[in-house]
């Protein structure tokens, strides 16, 4: 089941709160199925410009094109994940991922539905735990379920907003391997916000700095993937990363 991915083009985008001016003219343009990291300060506006490519918020000037269609408001193509899993509680895990289907697509019948959810369970490790409540899953299993239910309306694009923060240093490890792995898979266009210069450079194709409301800093990361934790082309682009944040 593989989807194509959407090329996005991001022109002149400002956001302001009220005298706070967030993001200044920010031009971006992505190639489809491109995995994008962005770090910065925090404040820096990662999460403000993430929002406004989910159509959450909207931009206080210019434009965001996602397959040449402009985003506004919340679109089924583009799915974000947050560093809490934000599961229902009063649901099970399975309906927890079924709800990650557009409501407006009445094509699927209750049990193709269920077969989906099913499949993409397995596919995040979790093949087993469908009838299970939210609150018996460990955080990692949880962002699992999050992550199946992001990716089961197979979107263009999938915004990962510090997803691993909250999850320790074997789990995070676990996750990056299942996220590139589904991104193989599905060839979704991605970006990913975190504060861990290394997960950075380890997962993305690219990753931006952004600093002062703009792009300071747009990074190819040409490593052959996997990229172990200690390969040294890793270690020394993540040297000149945080160089470049800390202003040395
Ligand atoms: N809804 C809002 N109302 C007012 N200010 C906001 C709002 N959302 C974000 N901000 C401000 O915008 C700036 C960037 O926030 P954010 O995008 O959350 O940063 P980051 O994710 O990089 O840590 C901060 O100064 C924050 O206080
Ligand atoms: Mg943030």
């Amino acid at each position: 089941m593989v989807q194509e991915g959407a090329g996005l083009h991001v022109s002149k985008i400002s956001k302001s709160f009220g005298h706070v001016h967030v993001l200044k003219q920010l031009d971006l343009i992505v190639q489809k199925g491109e995995f994008l990291s962005i770090v910065g300060r925090s404040g820096c506006g990662k999460s403000t410009f993430l929002r406004l490519l989910a159509g959450l918020d909207e931009s206080t000037t210019g434009e965001i094109m996602l397959g040449g269609k402009a985003i506004k408001g919340i679109n089924p193509e583009v799915r974000v994940m947050f560093q809490e899993s934000r599961l229902l509680p009063w649901l099970t895990v399975v309906e927890n991922v079924e709800i990650g289907l557009s409501h407006s697509d009445n094509s699927k019948s209750k049990s193709e539905i269920r077969a989906l959810a099913t499949e993409m369970l397995e596919k995040v490790g979790l093949a087993g735990r469908e009838d299970e409540w939210p609150h018996v899953l460990s955080g990692g299993q949880k962002q699992r379920v999050s992550l199946a239910r992001a990716l089961i309306s197979k979107p263009k694009l999938l915004l990962l907003d510090e997803p691993l923060g909250a999850l320790d240093a074997f789990t995070r490890l676990e996750m990056h391997q299942l996220i590139l792995n589904l991104w193989k898979e599905h060839q979704f266009t991605a970006f990913l916000v975190t504060h861990d210069v290394g997960e950075a450079i380890s997962l993305a194709d690219r990753v931006l700095l952004l600093e002062n409301g703009n792009i300071a800093m747009d990074l190819n990361v040409s490593i052959e993937r996997p990229r172990e934790r200690d390969n040294t082309q890793v270690t020394e682009l993540e040297k000149k990363v945080l160089n470049r944040v800390m202003n040395f």
